[in-house]
């Protein structure tokens, strides 16, 4: 008899709607990596959500594709986690389609991130934008997931999820698994360089407040050389004094792995250019290796085409079963 205990899955996605920040990383893909043993993952570059903002074609493509790279790059072992293209698995379109007919105008109308969204796209707010939530939910429940790794701007979303699925299971009997958030024990919260009390954004209105995971090196040691600190001259962790020293200290004890209580004392006496010039050279050495992998992958465009098609074939396994359930119970004639 088979033994074997279910292990939890987990999904999880980011939009391939620019280049990957430091901010991903560290607070995202890097945390992944570890998990593959414990768990069942499902990482996909959620392309589907990224059309709700008007994008370059070619662009898109080719950073779905460089994000791909960027995961296998990070330590995302293809054969271990399940890696896809939103869209080349038609039961996000489909269950996402059934979804939208569950949630209700109200519940999407209260989202942060609708209204933020359609404040700073106000010539494009798009139906898709606002029933957004309703595809990442079915993203969700298609996989059964027990937990979905996001960060706090996404809370909101998964919670609505769980409306959403247990509204359904109500109706119908039980059909989703409801998730939780995941938040990682270890991660990271990485701010604006440039302006610390906000998160590290691609949008972010200074460039040189956002760090790119594959940034050439001397782009990355001038923006942390510019980086806001404050006038007292002393490297010590205080997030409601100190935003900007304190971001650069968490940027530092990721990348090197050191406490806070050994970084106080490498630079006691020593002035903030020594501390920038540091957390630059080990975030520049830390990133190294993944972008010169990336690199050599993007150069490999056959290899990621296999890892795509198997991991859309992987995915469409698991999401199809759904799909199928869901058809059934809301009453669609069996084909
Ligand atoms: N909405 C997420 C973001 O913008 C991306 C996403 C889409 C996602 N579907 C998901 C994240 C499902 C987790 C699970 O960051």
């Amino acid at each position: 008899m088979e033994t074997t205990v279910q292990k939890k899955r987990i999904l999880s996605g980011i939009q391939p709607s620019g280049n990957l920040t430091l901010g991903s990383y560290l607070g995202a893909i890097k945390n992944w990596a570890a998990l593959a043993d414990e768990y069942d993952c499902y990482y996909m570059m959620a392309d589907m959500h990224t059309i709700t903002v008007r994008q370059v074609p070619a662009d898109l493509r080719r950073n779905t594709l460089t994000q791909l790279a960027a995961y296998i790059a990070s330590g995302l072992d293809p054969e271990k986690n399940v890696l896809f293209v939103q869209s080349h698995v038609p039961a996000h379109a489909q269950l996402g389609w059934v979804l939208d007919c569950y949630t209700m105008f109200g519940e999407l109308s209260r989202m942060t991130q609708f209204k933020d969204k359609s404040a700073k796209n106000a010539d494009n707010i798009n139906a898709g934008l606002f029933t957004y939530p309703a595809l990442m939910a079915g993203d969700i429940l298609l996989y059964q997931a027990d937990l979905v790794p996001v960060g706090g701007d996404q809370k909101q979303h998964v919670e609505i999820c769980r409306d959403i699925a247990n509204r359904f299971n109500g109706i119908y009997g039980e059909t989703f698994k409801i998730p939780e958030p995941y938040i990682p024990k270890v991660g990271a919260r990485v701010m604006s360089l440039t302006s610390p009390e906000n998160k590290m954004s691609k949008s972010d209105k200074d460039p040189n407040g956002c760090v790119y995971m594959l940034e050439k090196p001397e782009d990355i040691m001038r923006k942390f050389k510019k980086a806001v600190t404050d006038s007292e001259a002393c490297v010590r962790y205080d997030i409601a004094n100190k935003p900007g020293v304190s971001n650069l200290m968490q940027i530092y004890a990721v990348s090197t792995g050191k406490t806070f209580e050994e970084i106080e004392a490498e630079f006691a006496g020593r002035g903030y250019g020594d501390f920038k010039k540091a957390v630059g050279e080990s975030v520049v050495e830390m990133l190294r290796p993944i972008r010169e992998e990336t690199e050599r992958l993007l150069a490999d465009k056959a290899y990621l085409e296999t890892i795509y098609r198997s991991g859309a074939e992987r995915a469409s396994r698991v999401a199809d079963r759904t799909v199928s359930k869901v058809y059934k119970k809301v009453g669609f004639l069996a084909r």
